[in-house]
Protein backbone atom coordinates (compact mmCIF):
# COMPACT_ATOMS: atom_id res chain seq x y z
CA UNK A 1 0.00 0.00 0.00
CA UNK A 2 1.16 3.11 -0.75
CA UNK A 3 2.12 5.81 1.90
CA UNK A 4 -0.18 8.93 0.81
CA UNK A 5 2.07 12.08 2.60
CA UNK A 6 1.63 15.71 1.31
CA UNK A 7 4.44 16.96 -1.40
CA UNK A 8 5.64 19.39 1.96
CA UNK A 9 6.12 16.50 4.27
CA UNK A 10 8.66 14.51 1.39
CA UNK A 11 12.69 15.04 1.34
CA UNK A 12 12.81 14.89 -1.96
CA UNK A 13 10.76 18.10 -2.47
CA UNK A 14 12.41 19.29 0.91
CA UNK A 15 15.60 19.08 -0.91
CA UNK A 16 14.02 21.35 -4.07
CA UNK A 17 13.27 23.99 -1.88
CA UNK A 18 16.70 23.96 -0.43
CA UNK A 19 18.41 24.43 -3.93
CA UNK A 20 18.31 28.04 -4.78
CA UNK A 21 19.95 27.04 -8.35
CA UNK A 22 18.16 27.84 -11.19
CA UNK A 23 18.56 27.12 -14.88
CA UNK A 24 19.62 30.07 -17.26
CA UNK A 25 17.58 29.02 -20.82
CA UNK A 26 19.50 32.27 -22.07
CA UNK A 27 22.70 30.43 -21.01
CA UNK A 28 21.77 26.47 -21.42
CA UNK A 29 20.23 27.29 -24.87
CA UNK A 30 22.83 28.92 -26.15
CA UNK A 31 24.99 27.47 -29.19
CA UNK A 32 26.79 24.16 -30.10
CA UNK A 33 25.45 23.10 -26.03
CA UNK A 34 21.55 24.32 -26.72
CA UNK A 35 21.70 22.59 -29.63
CA UNK A 36 22.73 19.20 -27.78
CA UNK A 37 20.50 19.90 -25.17
CA UNK A 38 17.87 20.24 -27.23
CA UNK A 39 18.15 17.04 -29.00
CA UNK A 40 19.00 15.06 -25.58
CA UNK A 41 16.87 16.16 -23.45
CA UNK A 42 13.94 14.13 -25.88
CA UNK A 43 11.92 11.81 -24.94
CA UNK A 44 9.96 9.16 -27.03
CA UNK A 45 5.93 8.48 -26.46
CA UNK A 46 3.47 6.36 -27.74
CA UNK A 47 2.19 6.28 -31.77
CA UNK A 48 5.30 8.23 -31.98
CA UNK A 49 4.87 11.36 -30.66
CA UNK A 50 8.27 13.17 -29.00
CA UNK A 51 8.33 15.09 -25.39
CA UNK A 52 10.75 17.30 -26.07
CA UNK A 53 11.97 19.27 -22.42
CA UNK A 54 14.95 21.19 -23.94
CA UNK A 55 13.76 24.74 -23.25
CA UNK A 56 12.27 23.77 -19.35
CA UNK A 57 14.47 25.05 -16.46
CA UNK A 58 15.86 21.44 -15.78
CA UNK A 59 19.54 20.10 -16.05
CA UNK A 60 20.87 16.77 -15.30
CA UNK A 61 21.27 17.84 -11.40
CA UNK A 62 17.63 19.12 -10.83
CA UNK A 63 16.45 15.73 -12.99
CA UNK A 64 17.78 13.73 -10.17
CA UNK A 65 16.09 15.29 -7.99
CA UNK A 66 12.49 15.03 -9.34
CA UNK A 67 13.47 11.54 -10.35
CA UNK A 68 13.95 11.27 -6.03
CA UNK A 69 11.02 12.73 -5.62
CA UNK A 70 8.71 10.35 -8.09
CA UNK A 71 9.86 7.71 -6.21
CA UNK A 72 9.59 8.73 -2.30
CA UNK A 73 6.02 9.78 -3.76
CA UNK A 74 5.74 6.32 -5.04
CA UNK A 75 4.02 7.93 -8.53
CA UNK A 76 3.92 4.48 -10.17
CA UNK A 77 3.30 2.30 -6.84
CA UNK A 78 0.09 4.86 -6.69
CA UNK A 79 -0.51 4.43 -10.37
CA UNK A 80 -0.43 0.68 -9.97
CA UNK A 81 -2.58 0.81 -7.02
CA UNK A 82 -5.14 2.81 -9.07
CA UNK A 83 -5.56 0.50 -12.07
CA UNK A 84 -5.58 -2.64 -10.47
CA UNK A 85 -9.09 -1.03 -8.70
CA UNK A 86 -7.94 0.61 -5.15
CA UNK A 87 -10.77 3.44 -3.84
CA UNK A 88 -8.52 6.37 -5.31
CA UNK A 89 -11.57 8.68 -5.61
CA UNK A 90 -11.39 9.13 -1.33
CA UNK A 91 -14.08 12.23 -1.78
CA UNK A 92 -16.80 9.99 -3.45
CA UNK A 93 -15.61 6.60 -2.36
CA UNK A 94 -15.47 5.24 -5.85
CA UNK A 95 -12.27 3.66 -8.22
CA UNK A 96 -10.77 5.54 -10.63
CA UNK A 97 -10.94 2.67 -13.95
CA UNK A 98 -11.20 4.74 -17.08
CA UNK A 99 -7.64 3.27 -18.14
CA UNK A 100 -8.87 0.37 -18.30
CA UNK A 101 -11.41 1.58 -21.04
CA UNK A 102 -8.37 0.64 -23.38
CA UNK A 103 -6.70 -1.81 -21.58
CA UNK A 104 -6.40 -3.98 -18.77
CA UNK A 105 -3.04 -2.75 -17.07
CA UNK A 106 -2.84 -4.66 -14.22
CA UNK A 107 -4.92 -7.34 -12.15
CA UNK A 108 -8.96 -7.64 -13.66
CA UNK A 109 -10.94 -5.19 -11.24
CA UNK A 110 -14.27 -6.13 -10.19
CA UNK A 111 -16.73 -3.82 -8.85
CA UNK A 112 -20.26 -4.05 -8.69
CA UNK A 113 -20.39 -7.23 -9.91
CA UNK A 114 -18.46 -7.35 -12.82
CA UNK A 115 -15.11 -7.48 -14.28
CA UNK A 116 -14.75 -4.03 -15.58
CA UNK A 117 -12.83 -4.16 -18.25
CA UNK A 118 -15.25 -6.68 -19.80
CA UNK A 119 -18.01 -4.14 -19.14
CA UNK A 120 -16.33 -1.28 -21.02
CA UNK A 121 -15.57 -3.85 -23.82
CA UNK A 122 -19.00 -5.29 -23.86
CA UNK A 123 -20.40 -1.78 -24.12
CA UNK A 124 -17.56 -0.69 -26.98
CA UNK A 125 -19.19 -3.86 -29.10
CA UNK A 126 -22.46 -2.85 -28.37
CA UNK A 127 -21.58 1.02 -29.63
CA UNK A 128 -19.73 -0.96 -32.70
CA UNK A 129 -22.44 -3.28 -34.10
CA UNK A 130 -25.23 -0.09 -33.35
CA UNK A 131 -22.81 2.33 -35.69
CA UNK A 132 -22.34 -0.07 -37.91
CA UNK A 133 -26.13 -0.89 -38.20
CA UNK A 134 -26.86 2.98 -38.83
CA UNK A 135 -24.31 3.02 -41.56
CA UNK A 136 -25.35 -0.15 -43.06
CA UNK A 137 -28.90 1.97 -43.25
CA UNK A 138 -30.25 -0.99 -40.65
CA UNK A 139 -31.24 1.29 -38.44
CA UNK A 140 -33.21 4.71 -40.39
CA UNK A 141 -35.50 7.28 -39.18
CA UNK A 142 -38.87 6.30 -39.96
CA UNK A 143 -38.89 7.26 -43.25
CA UNK A 144 -36.22 4.59 -43.36
CA UNK A 145 -33.57 6.99 -44.55
CA UNK A 146 -30.05 7.42 -43.45
CA UNK A 147 -29.04 9.17 -40.71
CA UNK A 148 -26.46 11.72 -41.62
CA UNK A 149 -25.76 13.46 -38.96
CA UNK A 150 -25.33 12.62 -34.82
CA UNK A 151 -25.87 15.63 -32.30
CA UNK A 152 -24.66 14.76 -29.20
CA UNK A 153 -26.06 16.72 -26.01
CA UNK A 154 -23.88 16.68 -22.92
CA UNK A 155 -22.26 19.33 -20.91
CA UNK A 156 -18.84 19.19 -19.34
CA UNK A 157 -16.95 15.35 -19.39
CA UNK A 158 -20.21 14.87 -21.52
CA UNK A 159 -19.13 17.31 -23.87
CA UNK A 160 -15.72 18.86 -23.62
CA UNK A 161 -13.69 15.51 -24.52
CA UNK A 162 -15.85 14.39 -27.31
CA UNK A 163 -15.85 17.51 -29.04
CA UNK A 164 -12.29 18.25 -29.32
CA UNK A 165 -11.69 15.08 -30.20
CA UNK A 166 -14.41 14.69 -33.32
CA UNK A 167 -12.79 18.22 -33.76
CA UNK A 168 -9.16 16.93 -34.19
CA UNK A 169 -10.11 13.94 -36.42
CA UNK A 170 -12.76 15.56 -38.33
CA UNK A 171 -10.08 17.02 -41.48
CA UNK A 172 -8.03 13.83 -41.21
CA UNK A 173 -11.03 11.73 -41.36
CA UNK A 174 -12.33 13.81 -44.68
CA UNK A 175 -9.13 12.98 -45.85
CA UNK A 176 -9.04 9.36 -45.35
CA UNK A 177 -12.49 9.13 -46.27
CA UNK A 178 -13.50 8.03 -43.13
CA UNK A 179 -15.83 10.73 -42.30
CA UNK A 180 -19.40 8.91 -41.82
CA UNK A 181 -21.46 11.09 -39.85
CA UNK A 182 -21.35 14.77 -39.58
CA UNK A 183 -21.09 15.45 -35.41
CA UNK A 184 -22.46 18.43 -33.91
CA UNK A 185 -22.46 19.36 -30.26
CA UNK A 186 -25.20 20.98 -27.69
CA UNK A 187 -24.05 21.98 -24.33
CA UNK A 188 -24.89 25.36 -22.82
CA UNK A 189 -28.04 26.00 -21.72
CA UNK A 190 -28.17 29.27 -23.27
CA UNK A 191 -31.38 28.68 -25.71
CA UNK A 192 -29.02 29.93 -28.56
CA UNK A 193 -27.08 27.12 -28.53
CA UNK A 194 -29.73 24.49 -29.12
CA UNK A 195 -31.26 26.77 -31.62
CA UNK A 196 -28.08 27.74 -33.60
CA UNK A 197 -27.34 23.61 -33.68
CA UNK A 198 -31.45 22.94 -35.21
CA UNK A 199 -31.06 25.74 -37.55
CA UNK A 200 -28.75 24.30 -39.45
CA UNK A 201 -29.13 20.40 -39.55
CA UNK A 202 -31.62 18.53 -40.88
CA UNK A 203 -33.44 17.17 -37.82
CA UNK A 204 -35.11 14.92 -39.67
CA UNK A 205 -32.13 12.89 -41.00
CA UNK A 206 -30.40 13.43 -37.15
CA UNK A 207 -29.70 11.30 -34.68
CA UNK A 208 -29.12 12.82 -31.46
CA UNK A 209 -26.95 11.53 -28.16
CA UNK A 210 -28.29 12.31 -24.57
CA UNK A 211 -25.19 11.89 -22.57
CA UNK A 212 -24.93 12.56 -19.36
CA UNK A 213 -23.53 10.37 -16.34
CA UNK A 214 -25.58 11.00 -13.93
CA UNK A 215 -29.08 11.60 -15.79
CA UNK A 216 -29.45 14.48 -13.95
CA UNK A 217 -27.32 17.79 -15.24
CA UNK A 218 -29.75 20.70 -15.66
CA UNK A 219 -28.18 21.90 -19.12
CA UNK A 220 -28.37 18.25 -20.42
CA UNK A 221 -31.67 17.38 -19.50
CA UNK A 222 -33.35 20.95 -20.80
CA UNK A 223 -31.40 20.96 -24.19
CA UNK A 224 -32.82 17.34 -24.72
CA UNK A 225 -36.17 18.69 -24.25
CA UNK A 226 -35.61 21.17 -26.16
CA UNK A 227 -34.35 19.38 -28.87
CA UNK A 228 -37.29 16.83 -28.67
CA UNK A 229 -39.96 19.73 -28.56
CA UNK A 230 -38.12 20.57 -32.29
CA UNK A 231 -38.48 16.95 -33.24
CA UNK A 232 -42.40 16.80 -32.39
CA UNK A 233 -42.64 19.71 -33.93
CA UNK A 234 -41.08 18.39 -37.19
CA UNK A 235 -43.35 16.03 -37.15
CA UNK A 236 -41.16 13.08 -35.74
CA UNK A 237 -41.53 10.71 -32.93
CA UNK A 238 -38.49 11.68 -30.34
CA UNK A 239 -38.05 7.98 -30.11
CA UNK A 240 -37.02 7.59 -33.48
CA UNK A 241 -33.69 9.74 -33.27
CA UNK A 242 -32.62 9.47 -29.65
CA UNK A 243 -30.13 7.46 -27.76
CA UNK A 244 -28.72 7.40 -24.44
CA UNK A 245 -25.53 7.14 -22.54
CA UNK A 246 -25.25 7.15 -19.00
CA UNK A 247 -24.34 4.90 -15.99
CA UNK A 248 -26.49 2.36 -15.32
CA UNK A 249 -28.00 3.73 -12.16
CA UNK A 250 -29.26 6.95 -13.19
CA UNK A 251 -32.77 7.91 -13.73
CA UNK A 252 -32.59 7.50 -17.65
CA UNK A 253 -31.29 4.22 -17.27
CA UNK A 254 -34.54 3.21 -16.91
CA UNK A 255 -36.25 5.47 -19.41
CA UNK A 256 -37.27 3.35 -22.51
CA UNK A 257 -37.88 6.68 -24.86
CA UNK A 258 -34.35 6.13 -26.57
CA UNK A 259 -33.63 3.63 -29.54
CA UNK A 260 -30.23 2.52 -27.26
CA UNK A 261 -28.82 2.75 -24.28
CA UNK A 262 -25.05 2.45 -23.62
CA UNK A 263 -23.61 2.50 -20.37
CA UNK A 264 -20.32 3.96 -18.65
CA UNK A 265 -20.51 4.00 -14.41
CA UNK A 266 -19.71 6.04 -11.49
CA UNK A 267 -15.79 4.66 -11.44
CA UNK A 268 -15.07 7.00 -14.71
CA UNK A 269 -14.83 10.86 -13.94
CA UNK A 270 -16.96 13.04 -16.59
CA UNK A 271 -12.84 14.68 -17.76
CA UNK A 272 -11.79 11.42 -17.95
CA UNK A 273 -15.07 9.51 -20.11
CA UNK A 274 -13.74 10.40 -23.59
CA UNK A 275 -12.64 6.95 -23.67
CA UNK A 276 -15.89 5.32 -22.61
CA UNK A 277 -19.12 5.44 -23.79
CA UNK A 278 -19.00 8.81 -23.50
CA UNK A 279 -16.82 9.31 -26.45
CA UNK A 280 -17.23 6.33 -27.95
CA UNK A 281 -21.27 6.47 -29.03
CA UNK A 282 -20.17 10.18 -31.20
CA UNK A 283 -16.98 9.22 -32.57
CA UNK A 284 -17.88 5.53 -33.52
CA UNK A 285 -21.21 6.97 -35.84
CA UNK A 286 -18.82 9.80 -36.79
CA UNK A 287 -15.72 7.97 -37.70
CA UNK A 288 -16.73 4.23 -37.21
CA UNK A 289 -15.90 1.64 -34.83
CA UNK A 290 -12.44 1.23 -36.32
CA UNK A 291 -11.06 4.50 -35.59
CA UNK A 292 -12.60 4.64 -32.45
CA UNK A 293 -10.11 1.71 -31.94
CA UNK A 294 -7.62 3.18 -33.18
CA UNK A 295 -7.81 6.16 -30.74
CA UNK A 296 -7.97 3.44 -28.01
CA UNK A 297 -5.06 1.87 -28.89
CA UNK A 298 -3.32 5.23 -28.73
CA UNK A 299 -4.40 5.86 -25.06
CA UNK A 300 -3.60 2.71 -24.42
CA UNK A 301 0.05 2.77 -25.58
CA UNK A 302 0.19 5.97 -23.40
CA UNK A 303 -1.23 4.28 -20.40
CA UNK A 304 1.55 1.46 -20.76
CA UNK A 305 4.73 4.33 -21.09
CA UNK A 306 3.10 5.79 -17.96
CA UNK A 307 3.47 2.78 -15.92
CA UNK A 308 7.20 2.66 -15.88
CA UNK A 309 8.91 4.18 -13.01
CA UNK A 310 11.90 5.77 -14.01
CA UNK A 311 10.64 9.52 -15.15
CA UNK A 312 13.24 9.34 -17.85
CA UNK A 313 11.33 7.09 -19.37
CA UNK A 314 7.94 7.96 -18.24
CA UNK A 315 6.67 11.60 -20.08
CA UNK A 316 3.59 11.91 -18.32
CA UNK A 317 5.43 11.53 -14.95
CA UNK A 318 8.18 13.72 -16.10
CA UNK A 319 5.73 16.56 -17.63
CA UNK A 320 3.90 15.95 -14.11
CA UNK A 321 7.73 16.72 -12.00
CA UNK A 322 8.81 19.67 -14.17
CA UNK A 323 5.26 21.25 -13.61
CA UNK A 324 4.79 20.96 -10.15
CA UNK A 325 8.72 22.44 -10.07
CA UNK A 326 7.68 25.12 -12.02
CA UNK A 327 4.31 25.83 -9.76
CA UNK A 328 5.92 25.22 -6.32
CA UNK A 329 9.40 25.86 -6.80
CA UNK A 330 9.67 28.35 -8.91
CA UNK A 331 6.10 30.13 -8.37
CA UNK A 332 4.25 29.85 -11.93
CA UNK A 333 0.41 30.61 -11.60
CA UNK A 334 -0.83 29.44 -14.83
CA UNK A 335 0.06 27.61 -17.78
CA UNK A 336 -0.74 27.68 -21.46
CA UNK A 337 -1.45 24.87 -23.49
CA UNK A 338 -0.61 25.90 -27.25
CA UNK A 339 -1.49 23.48 -29.91
CA UNK A 340 0.25 24.30 -33.72
CA UNK A 341 -2.45 22.50 -35.00
CA UNK A 342 -6.31 23.79 -36.11
CA UNK A 343 -8.02 20.32 -35.53
CA UNK A 344 -6.58 21.00 -31.85
CA UNK A 345 -8.57 24.38 -31.83
CA UNK A 346 -10.82 22.43 -28.61
CA UNK A 347 -8.08 20.49 -27.07
CA UNK A 348 -7.53 23.36 -24.43
CA UNK A 349 -10.89 23.96 -23.29
CA UNK A 350 -10.61 19.72 -22.84
CA UNK A 351 -7.61 20.15 -20.80
CA UNK A 352 -9.41 22.85 -18.39
CA UNK A 353 -11.51 20.89 -17.40
CA UNK A 354 -9.24 17.81 -16.95
CA UNK A 355 -6.67 20.03 -15.01
CA UNK A 356 -8.71 22.35 -13.12
CA UNK A 357 -11.56 20.41 -12.10
CA UNK A 358 -9.20 17.39 -11.01
CA UNK A 359 -6.20 19.87 -9.17
CA UNK A 360 -8.10 22.94 -8.51
CA UNK A 361 -8.34 21.84 -4.90
CA UNK A 362 -7.14 23.70 -1.41
CA UNK A 363 -7.27 19.90 0.55
CA UNK A 364 -5.62 16.83 0.65
CA UNK A 365 -7.27 13.67 -0.07
CA UNK A 366 -7.76 13.07 3.36
CA UNK A 367 -9.55 16.76 3.84
CA UNK A 368 -7.13 18.11 5.20
CA UNK A 369 -5.91 21.85 4.10
CA UNK A 370 -2.71 21.44 2.27
CA UNK A 371 0.37 24.35 2.45
CA UNK A 372 1.63 24.63 -1.24
CA UNK A 373 -0.06 26.05 -4.49
CA UNK A 374 -1.85 23.41 -6.57
CA UNK A 375 -3.06 23.06 -10.03
CA UNK A 376 -2.31 26.31 -12.16
CA UNK A 377 -5.01 28.12 -14.28
CA UNK A 378 -5.02 26.40 -17.61
CA UNK A 379 -5.59 28.33 -20.90
CA UNK A 380 -4.72 27.67 -24.61
CA UNK A 381 -5.75 28.58 -28.00
CA UNK A 382 -4.18 27.13 -31.26
CA UNK A 383 -1.15 28.83 -32.92
CA UNK A 384 -0.31 31.13 -34.68
CA UNK A 385 -3.78 32.71 -33.65
CA UNK A 386 -2.46 32.88 -30.05
CA UNK A 387 0.55 34.52 -31.25
CA UNK A 388 -2.08 37.29 -32.46
CA UNK A 389 -3.65 37.64 -29.19
CA UNK A 390 -2.18 36.76 -26.25
CA UNK A 391 1.52 36.40 -26.45
CA UNK A 392 2.37 39.67 -25.71
CA UNK A 393 1.47 39.39 -22.40
CA UNK A 394 3.66 36.01 -22.23
CA UNK A 395 6.83 37.28 -23.94
CA UNK A 396 6.90 40.84 -21.86
CA UNK A 397 4.44 40.58 -19.12
CA UNK A 398 5.08 40.50 -15.73
CA UNK A 399 4.31 36.65 -15.08
CA UNK A 400 6.32 34.27 -16.34
CA UNK A 401 3.89 30.91 -18.24
CA UNK A 402 5.30 27.93 -18.55
CA UNK A 403 4.54 26.53 -21.83
CA UNK A 404 3.23 23.43 -23.60
CA UNK A 405 3.53 23.45 -27.12
CA UNK A 406 2.39 20.62 -29.69
CA UNK A 407 3.01 20.46 -33.23
CA UNK A 408 3.02 17.82 -35.86
CA UNK A 409 5.46 17.75 -39.35
CA UNK A 410 2.47 16.87 -41.85
CA UNK A 411 -0.88 18.35 -41.92
CA UNK A 412 -3.99 16.09 -42.07
CA UNK A 413 -5.74 17.24 -45.36
CA UNK A 414 -3.89 16.71 -48.24
CA UNK A 415 -3.60 20.26 -49.41
CA UNK A 416 -0.91 22.90 -49.27
CA UNK A 417 0.49 25.56 -50.95
CA UNK A 418 3.69 26.71 -51.80
CA UNK A 419 3.78 30.35 -51.16
CA UNK A 420 6.74 32.30 -50.96
CA UNK A 421 8.99 29.38 -50.73
CA UNK A 422 7.33 27.80 -47.96
CA UNK A 423 4.18 25.69 -47.81
CA UNK A 424 1.62 26.38 -44.90
CA UNK A 425 2.60 23.58 -42.61
CA UNK A 426 6.03 24.76 -43.12
CA UNK A 427 4.85 28.33 -41.72
CA UNK A 428 3.14 26.85 -38.94
CA UNK A 429 6.66 24.72 -37.55
CA UNK A 430 8.69 27.80 -38.33
CA UNK A 431 6.42 30.26 -36.02
CA UNK A 432 6.43 27.11 -32.76
CA UNK A 433 10.05 26.79 -33.27
CA UNK A 434 10.73 30.55 -33.22
CA UNK A 435 8.58 30.99 -30.30
CA UNK A 436 10.15 27.98 -28.51
CA UNK A 437 13.60 30.38 -28.68
CA UNK A 438 12.63 33.90 -28.58
CA UNK A 439 10.69 32.77 -25.09
CA UNK A 440 13.62 31.11 -23.95
CA UNK A 441 16.38 33.38 -25.14
CA UNK A 442 15.00 36.82 -25.61
CA UNK A 443 16.23 39.34 -27.31
CA UNK A 444 18.39 42.60 -25.59
CA UNK A 445 17.23 45.75 -26.83
CA UNK A 446 18.12 49.40 -25.60
CA UNK A 447 14.88 50.44 -25.91
CA UNK A 448 13.45 48.43 -22.90
CA UNK A 449 9.86 48.11 -24.86
CA UNK A 450 11.63 46.10 -27.30
CA UNK A 451 13.79 43.89 -25.32
CA UNK A 452 13.00 40.49 -24.38
CA UNK A 453 13.87 39.05 -21.20
CA UNK A 454 13.73 35.17 -22.28
CA UNK A 455 14.02 32.77 -19.39
CA UNK A 456 10.25 31.89 -20.11
CA UNK A 457 10.13 27.55 -19.96
CA UNK A 458 8.19 25.77 -22.98
CA UNK A 459 8.21 22.02 -23.68
CA UNK A 460 7.26 20.43 -26.92
CA UNK A 461 4.93 17.32 -27.98
CA UNK A 462 5.94 16.56 -31.64
CA UNK A 463 4.43 13.86 -34.06
CA UNK A 464 4.33 13.02 -37.57
CA UNK A 465 0.42 13.78 -37.90
CA UNK A 466 -2.52 13.72 -35.96
CA UNK A 467 -4.52 10.92 -36.45
CA UNK A 468 -6.57 8.72 -34.04
CA UNK A 469 -3.39 6.87 -32.49
CA UNK A 470 -1.56 10.25 -31.86
CA UNK A 471 -5.06 11.59 -30.46
CA UNK A 472 -5.71 9.03 -28.16
CA UNK A 473 -1.97 8.93 -26.97
CA UNK A 474 -2.04 12.73 -27.15
CA UNK A 475 -5.14 12.52 -24.34
CA UNK A 476 -3.96 9.74 -22.39
CA UNK A 477 -0.83 11.63 -21.84
CA UNK A 478 -2.32 14.50 -20.18
CA UNK A 479 -4.62 12.49 -18.25
CA UNK A 480 -1.58 10.82 -17.01
CA UNK A 481 0.30 14.00 -16.55
CA UNK A 482 -2.52 15.47 -14.64
CA UNK A 483 -2.88 12.30 -12.04
CA UNK A 484 0.71 12.10 -11.25
CA UNK A 485 0.01 15.67 -10.08
CA UNK A 486 -2.60 15.20 -8.33
CA UNK A 487 -0.64 11.81 -5.96
CA UNK A 488 2.53 14.51 -5.74
CA UNK A 489 0.13 17.25 -4.48
CA UNK A 490 -1.74 14.47 -2.41
CA UNK A 491 -5.52 15.50 -3.68
CA UNK A 492 -7.86 13.67 -4.81
CA UNK A 493 -8.21 14.56 -8.62
CA UNK A 494 -11.11 12.67 -9.28
CA UNK A 495 -13.92 14.66 -7.74
CA UNK A 496 -15.62 18.07 -7.99
CA UNK A 497 -17.12 19.57 -5.32
CA UNK A 498 -16.32 22.84 -6.08
CA UNK A 499 -19.04 22.91 -8.76
CA UNK A 500 -22.02 21.81 -6.52
CA UNK A 501 -22.55 25.63 -4.30
CA UNK A 502 -23.38 27.69 -8.03
CA UNK A 503 -25.79 24.33 -8.99
CA UNK A 504 -27.45 25.07 -5.58
CA UNK A 505 -27.88 28.62 -5.83
CA UNK A 506 -28.97 28.49 -9.28
CA UNK A 507 -31.82 25.98 -8.33
CA UNK A 508 -33.00 28.37 -5.77
CA UNK A 509 -32.90 31.46 -7.71
CA UNK A 510 -34.96 29.52 -10.16
CA UNK A 511 -37.35 28.59 -7.38
CA UNK A 512 -37.29 32.32 -6.41
CA UNK A 513 -36.00 31.13 -3.07
CA UNK A 514 -33.59 34.38 -2.64
CA UNK A 515 -32.61 37.04 -0.71
CA UNK A 516 -30.14 39.90 0.08
CA UNK A 517 -27.02 39.88 -2.86
CA UNK A 518 -28.39 37.02 -4.59
CA UNK A 519 -31.95 38.59 -4.88
CA UNK A 520 -30.71 41.60 -6.56
CA UNK A 521 -28.45 39.92 -9.04
CA UNK A 522 -31.11 37.77 -10.10
CA UNK A 523 -33.72 40.61 -10.36
CA UNK A 524 -30.81 42.43 -12.77
CA UNK A 525 -30.74 39.33 -14.91
CA UNK A 526 -34.64 39.44 -15.22
CA UNK A 527 -35.32 35.91 -13.40
O1 LIG B 1 -20.64 20.10 -13.07
C1 LIG B 1 -19.54 19.32 -13.22
C2 LIG B 1 -19.85 17.95 -13.77
O2 LIG B 1 -20.23 17.11 -12.75
C3 LIG B 1 -18.63 17.44 -14.51
O3 LIG B 1 -17.70 16.87 -13.69
C4 LIG B 1 -19.25 16.52 -15.49
O4 LIG B 1 -18.36 16.25 -16.52
C5 LIG B 1 -20.46 17.32 -15.93
O5 LIG B 1 -20.89 17.96 -14.74
C6 LIG B 1 -21.57 16.57 -16.59
O6 LIG B 1 -22.08 15.57 -15.78
P1 LIG B 1 -23.08 14.47 -16.30
O7 LIG B 1 -22.36 13.64 -17.33
O8 LIG B 1 -23.48 13.69 -15.11
O9 LIG B 1 -24.26 15.18 -16.94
Amino acid sequence: MADWKNLDQLDAYKALVDDSTRVDLRTVLAGEQGAQRVRRYALPMACGLSYNYGAKQVDDALLAKLANLAKEAQLSEKFAELYNGAMINTGEKRLVLHHLTRGQLGDPVVADGVDKREFYVEQQKRIADFAGKVHGGEITNAAGEDFTTVVQIGIGGSDLGPRAIYLALENWARAEGALKMEARFISNVDPDDAVNVLSTIDVAHSLFILVSKSGTTLETLTNEAFVKDALSKAGLDPADHMVAVTSQTSPLAQDSGYLEAFFMDDHIGGRYSSTSAVGGAVLSLAFGPEVFAQLLAGAAATDRISADADPLENPAMLDALIGVYERNILGYESTAVLPYSQALSRFPAHLQQADMESNGKSVNRFGEPVDYPTGPVLFGEPGTNGQHSFYQLLHQGKDIVPLQFVGFRENQGKTDVLIQGSYSQQKLGANVAAQIVAFACGKDDEDLNKKFDGGRPSSIIIGERLTPESMGALLAHFENKIMFQGFLWNLNSFDQEGVQLGKVLAKRVLAHETDGALAVYSEMLGI
